[in-house]
């Protein structure tokens, strides 16, 4: 264990005197499907090319659900996993959040499904959709209901499976996702551990750079809205790269001026997996190191809202992170949607 750096640095959270609560992630944990699907199995499907996707992308691999695994399925897998590091059972569970784009149906929300997998049938279930940014968002939410006193123990889950939005004859995109969750038990717990800061930005005016266009109520499913691909994802790739660069660095830096602190103190900054230049150019706008820097994408490329909680598992499983140090959470996604915590582990 690392010292603690709650005395070394401004919690805003502490302004008032931790006169709410104070709240901790008491565990996280993650869940990627079995099957692989990598580059070269992409240059037999679209024209495409293992250095091309590397290139620009950094991207090796992604993960792919079965047929008959779903979102809360993945989500279910992950929060399991959180649950059981954090010493929670299911019937503990106040509140289940869960953030995806790629939900089971429509409706009922997959939150009621994820309630129902876990048989945690005390806890209250509601969906959030913020796109890529829905960990951040969801985090941010659940420690609303903790520190109000509303709940105790609330779990947020980000789980996608966008494979199945995924256009697989379009190659701009379909080389770019994947499937996966992740999962954090977020608890009352009488210190400061925990997150800090949550910046959460949106910016509506700028939807359709990323989005799906069928499936809502502006486009329902006919043949014809199938016929025309509308129920896929479609992104301004470009657009899409200049504005999570630009984006991600000015949630970072609120983030840090919140809590006084510099780069330099973070131990790991956990940024959205979406493609390897746009993480290292945010490292290198908010003057972090590379060793800073926690990249998984190579792996699982984008896995939208999960990606986030799938990378800050990894650093948390493989020693990068010990109690005490401070992480940086950057996400960027549609909406557009953007954020970043810090977060004392
Ligand atoms: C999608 C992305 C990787 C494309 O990289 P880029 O450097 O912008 O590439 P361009 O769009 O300039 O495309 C260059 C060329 O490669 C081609 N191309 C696109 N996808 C390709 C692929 N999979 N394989 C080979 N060539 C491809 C394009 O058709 C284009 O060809 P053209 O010049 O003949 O028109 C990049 O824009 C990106 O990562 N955007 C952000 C994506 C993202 O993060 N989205 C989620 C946010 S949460």
């Amino acid at each position: 264990m690392s010292t603690s750096a709650a005395a070394k640095f401004t919690n805003p959270r502490a302004r008032f005197n931790f006169q709410g609560r104070t709240c901790s992630i008491s565990g996280v944990g993650s869940y990627v499907p079995a099957k692989i699907l990598t580059n070269a199995d992409l240059e037999k499907m679209v024209e495409t090319t293992d250095e091309w996707i590397t290139a620009r992308t950094g991207i090796k691999e992604r993960r792919l659900a079965g047929k008959d695994e779903f979102t809360s399925d993945l989500a279910a897998q992950a929060g399991l996993r959180a649950m059981e590091r954090a010493k929670v059972k299911p019937e503990e569970l106040d509140l289940i959040i869960v953030a995806t784009i790629t939900g089971d149906m429509p409706f009922p929300s997959t939150s009621c499904l994820v309630q129902q997998k876990l048989k945690a049938h005390r806890a209250a279930a509601v969906d959030i959709q913020a796109a890529c940014s829905g960990f951040i968002f969801g985090l941010e939410i659940a420690q609303q209901f903790i520190m109000s006193r509303t709940y105790d123990t609330v779990l947020v889950v980000v789980a996608e499976k966008l494979s199945s939005i995924v256009d697989w004859r379009d190659r701009n995109t379909c080389v770019l996702f994947g499937d996966g969750a992740g999962a954090a038990v977020l608890q009352n717990r009488p210190n400061a551990h925990g997150l800090l800061t949550a910046v959460m930005v949106s910016d509506g005016e700028k939807a359709d750079l990323l989005f799906m266009p069928g499936g809502g109520c502006r486009c329902p499913a006919t043949e014809e809205s199938v016929a025309s691909r509308q129920h896929f994802l479609r992104m301004e790739g470009k657009e899409t790269f200049k504005n999570a660069v630009q984006a991600m660095e000015t949630a970072a830096r609120e983030a840090l001026r919140r809590c006084e602190i510099d780069i330099s103190r973070i131990k790991c900054v956990v940024p959205h997996q979406a493609n390897r230049r746009i993480i290292e150019a945010v490292g290198e706008r908010i003057g972090a190191r590379p060793d800073q820097l926690f990249i998984n994408v190579d792996r699982y490329g984008n896995t939208s809202a999960a990606s986030v909680a799938i990378a800050l598992d990894e650093a948390v499983s493989s020693g990068r992170v010990q109690r005490g140090d401070l992480i940086l959470l950057v996400v960027f996604g549609a909406g557009l949607t953007w954020g970043a915590a810090v977060i004392e582990w």
